[in-house]
This record gives structure tokens, C-alpha cells and sequence, in this order.
């Protein structure tokens, strides 16, 4: 599936993703290094922040307690913010869009 990832100078990139990663994973294996996942995707850093297309937003899974307080800590969040290491890549995502996040 494709994901469609705007960078923080604002270019887009259109990735050929392998489904079963994660969002996150999706990203770094392009070579988007921008995208710090500190932690590697064990929902502990917020480095990982981007936001989503509200077209997905019903698409994707809900965000749970952990994701939900580390969100807390970025000044950067808003109604689209999702930890793109939550977030299975999967085939129904065919398309999705993130921009990742502003630095905190
Ligand atoms: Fe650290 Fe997502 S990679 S919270």
C-alpha cells in the first residue's frame, strides 16, 4: 500500500509501504530520518509524532491511555495527532497521508 508522507520542509513523498510495519517503520525504512523514533516504536518517546489526514481518521485504531499522555507532552498536538509507532500499516490505509509533526 502507499503512504504519503509530507516532510517537515513541506515536500511530499510517496512511499510503496509493506503492510504488517508499522507507520513508523514505514517511514524510517524510506529513509525519512526526520522522524527521530527514539524509542523504536514502544510507545515511550512521542518522537514518532505525525499528523493524519482526518479522511482516515475512522481508518485507524483508537488511540489508547499511553499514546493519549505522551501526546499530552507535545505543544505540537491537535485533533489530527496520532504516534505513527501505534498505527499497523495496513492495506485498507492504501493512500494515507501523515505530515509529520513540528519539533517540540
Ligand atoms: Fe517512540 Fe513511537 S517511536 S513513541
Amino acid at each position: 500500500p502507499k503512504l504519503i508522507v509530507v516532510t517537515r520542509e513541506g515536500e511530499e513523498r510517496e512511499i510503496d509501504g509493506e503492510a504488517g510495519l508499522s507507520v513508523m517503520e514505514v517511514i524510517r525504512d524510506a529513509g525519512i530520518d526526520e522522524l527521530l523514533a527514539l524509542c523504536g516504536g514502544c510507545c515511550s518517546c512521542a518522537t514518532c509524532h505525525v499528523h493524519v489526514d482526518p479522511a482516515f481518521a475512522d481508518a485507524l485504531p483508537a488511540m489508547g491511555p499511553d499514546e493519549d499522555d505522551l501526546l499530552d507532552s507535545s505543544d505540537e498536538r491537535n485533533a489530527t495527532s496520532r504516534l505513527s509507532c501505534q498505527l499497523p500499516f495496513t492495506d485498507a490505509l492504501d493512500g494515507l497521508k501523515v505530515t509529520i509533526a513540528g519539533e517540540d
